[in-house]
């Protein structure tokens, strides 16, 4: 099997990317992390993907004049790279329409909350504030919009009596690391793609495969 080529973009931590480096150790699993872009120099993350062996690039948006200079030297190096897919895993940075036209059904993000709920920053403390029993993570496609493109997959965990926004946190970070390669997995096979605006699953398995809720810890 050939596996298709995956570029990262991170900020920080890089824990969903360690669980997508994690995945694709099985020969069985369609894609390979074969590139990783931090915006700042301190991301955790890059020390993981290097610690795997994998090229870990720093491009500081601090040091372009602007975003499209920066987004232009991304792409740059997503396409040095060999990169086909490319999955943000807490890329902290608003992007283009450029870059992301030019990844268009090819580019994935990951998103703490059960889109089109909590778009945006502080989606556990905003959860919790609203009261509500469920929560969760999407992926979904990347469009010009932030958190808005068209969902490949969701999970979701209870809010638990006592919560605080971290330990939350951690109950959704632990469905992120099994949904992210669940769901990069059904793009890179083609399983699910976007076309016309939408997302297109081959089987009706694969559209449900992806929704789960995880023991609740
Ligand atoms: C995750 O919660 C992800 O959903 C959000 O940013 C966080 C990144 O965490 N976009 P990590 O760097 O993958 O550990």
């Amino acid at each position: 099997m050939q596996k298709r080529r995956i570029g990262v973009l991170i900020s920080g931590r890089g824990s969903n990317l360690g669980a997508l480096i994690e995945a694709a150790r099985d020969p069985g699993y369609p894609a390979e992390v074969v590139s990783v872009v931090s915006n700042r120099p301190d991301a955790k993350g890059l020390e993981l993907a290097r610690s795997h062996g994998i090229p870990a690039h720093v491009i500081d948006h601090k040091t372009f004049a602007g975003r499209d200079p920066f987004d232009q030297a991304v792409d740059r190096r997503l396409r040095d790279d060999g990169v086909e897919i490319v999955a943000c895993a807490g890329f902290m940075r608003i992007m283009t329409d450029g870059l992301i036209a030019a990844w268009a059904g090819r580019m994935v993000n990951i998103h703490p909350s059960l889109l089109p709920l909590y778009r945006g920053l502080d989606t556990h403390a905003r959860a919790l504030a609203d009261g509500v029993r469920i929560h969760g993570c999407t992926v979904h496609f990347v469009t010009p919009e932030l958190d808005s493109g068209p969902i490949i997959a969701q999970a979701a965990v209870p809010v638990l009596t006592g919560d605080t926004p971290d330990r939350l946190a951690a109950r959704v970070l632990t469905a992120e690391h099994r949904l992210y390669p669940m769901a990069l997995a059904l793009v890179a096979t083609g399983a699910a793609r976007l076309e016309g605006g939408k997302v297109r699953f081959k089987t009706k398995e694969e559209a449900g495969a992806p929704l789960f809720s995880p023991q609740p810890r």
